[in-house]
């Protein structure tokens, strides 16, 4: 069950700073501990600046959850870029099309309790990861 909604565009590199700072306090609502609001505003952090980097800008969104009385945030990253030919090579650390680390992916998947990615090239590309509390 989705017990709260927060949408937000992300265009500029400015923006993944609120992203980080909505996805922080939301961190605090649900009563993760600090290191698991690291884990997931870093994992916010990294995914917010490959939409706007390499995926053009899109929308985030970010949800708290509940499930049999359990907390998670869920944050979905969605935009209409040039996709990713290849996924596999993509998550590995490491591997960048620009001058990044590559670490970014790989990272935010490590970070969190569930990870899902899908892309589709020229169409492009839904990253979403949860982290449940406890
Ligand atoms: N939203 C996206 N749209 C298009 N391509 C993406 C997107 N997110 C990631 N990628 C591709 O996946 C690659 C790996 O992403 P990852 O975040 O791991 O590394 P990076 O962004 O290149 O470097 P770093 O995040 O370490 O600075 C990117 O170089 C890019 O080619
Ligand atoms: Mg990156």
């Amino acid at each position: 069950m989705v017990l709260k909604k927060v949408e937000m565009r992300l265009t500029a590199q400015e923006d993944v700073v609120t992203a980080r700072q909505a996805t922080r306090a939301l961190a605090v609502e649900i009563g993760l501990s600090i290191v698991d609001q690291t884990k997931i505003v870093t994992a916010a952090s990294e995914l917010a600046r490959n939409m706007v980097t390499h995926g053009g800008g899109g929308v985030a969104t970010l949800e708290i959850l509940e499930k049999t009385s359990k907390r998670g945030l869920r944050l979905t990253f969605e935009d209409s870029g040039p996709g990713i030919p290849d996924l596999e090579r993509a998550m590995q650390d490491g591997y960048t099309s620009g001058d990044g680390l590559g670490l970014g992916l790989g990272g935010a998947k490590r970070l969190c309790s569930e990870f899902s990615i899908y892309s589709q090239p020229g169409v492009g590309t839904r990253v979403t990861v949860t982290r449940w509390k406890g």
